[in-house]
């Protein structure tokens, strides 16, 4: 059982990220979902998980993060998650409230309590970066970080830069130099991973989560679509799947560090593959591969799964 601190930014990968968590009780617990401004602003996020909440009408805390990046100004994205941030399901306001720390000091007290936590992170690493710079007592209680961010070799915001690790690259550096052990899922394993356009349709009507998913999608593929793509990468969720069945990834020990400023590289991880003569003394793990077809169907079983889950209620 692994313990787990999702840092967010829904967004609609965020959100299969956190159900595809929810769906397996056995393997993980969420202690909470912090939030960080990313794909859309801090209210926005926020107000998106305070509804992924309520959806799966559990008592997992959602915990306000940091409102910008350590030294860059915020760049929402509407063109991949719309004005809301999750556009496309309608749903009602949330009525429930944020957890009243930080997430930062939320982090640091949660992290204190515990043996071992892994954080995974699927939004731009601002949070992070201040846990571990203002609190780095919590360094050996971090099992492992687990995050969607950067690419070896392409991008998807810079044509060599990934939007979570551009969007605060300062905050990227200090994690990747932290010493704390860290497993990435970049660009081309979430390609791999990518979800086929033809089954979104399967979702529709299937149950409440399903009919979630199916909207979520249904807004989400508009960016494959426009540049005829038949699938779209899920970015975010490849982390969870990557926990419950590494066995199905390839990847390498790498050594990561990123590029700050550069007009076609700001936000670059720069991955060196780690050679007889590297003196790395803390080698990332870079996920490069997996089996689609086995790491979609774990997706879809956990929407199933949750829907009938939500039947017994
Ligand atoms: O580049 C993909 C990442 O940026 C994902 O985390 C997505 O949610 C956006 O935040
Ligand atoms: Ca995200």
């Amino acid at each position: 059982m692994r313990k787990l601190i999702i840092d967010c930014d829904p967004g609609h990968d965020d959100a299969i990220a956190i159900l595809i968590a929810y769906a397996h009780p056995e393997e993980f617990e969420i202690l909470g979902l912090t939030t960080v401004c990313g794909n859309q602003t801090i209210d926005k996020v926020g107000n998106n998980a305070l509804k992924i909440v309520e959806l799966l009408d559990c008592d997992i805390p959602v915990i306000q993060g940091e409102a910008k990046p350590l030294k860059r100004d915020p760049e929402p994205q509407p063109m991949a998650h719309g004005e809301s941030g999750m556009d496309g399901p309608v749903m009602a306001n949330p009525t429930s409230t944020y957890a009243s720390l930080s997430a930062v000091n939320w982090m640091r007290e949660t992290i204190l309590k515990e043996d071992k936590v892994t954080l995974v992170c699927l939004a731009p690493l601002t949070n992070i970066a201040r846990l571990l710079t203002e609190y780095p007592e919590v360094k050996d209680r971090i099992e492992e970080i687990v995050l969607m961010g950067g690419s070896v070799y392409g991008g998807n915001i810079l044509p060599k830069a990934e939007f979570n690790i551009y969007h605060d690259p300062e905050a990227a550096k200090i994690v990747f130099n932290s010493g704390v052990p860290i497993t990435t899922t970049p660009l081309e394993v979430c390609k791999a991973g990518a979800f086929p356009l033809k089954e979104i349709d399967d979702f529709e009507g299937k149950g409440k989560i399903s009919q979630f998913v199916y909207e979520l999608l249904k807004f989400y593929s508009g960016y494959a679509l426009r540049h005829n793509m038949d699938r779209t990468p899920i970015f975010d969720m490849t982390t969870i799947i990557y926990l419950l069945h590494p066995e199905y990834f390839k990847g390498r020990k790498m050594d990561v560090d990123i590029e700050l400023d550069g007009q076609y590289t700001r936000g670059m991880t720069v991955c060196e593959e780690i050679g007889e003569y590297s003196s790395i003394d803390n080698p990332v793990n870079v996920l490069l591969d997996v089996d689609n077809e086995f790491h979609n169907r774990v997706f879809k079983e956990a929407i199933v799964a949750l829907d009938k889950k939500g039947n017994k209620k």
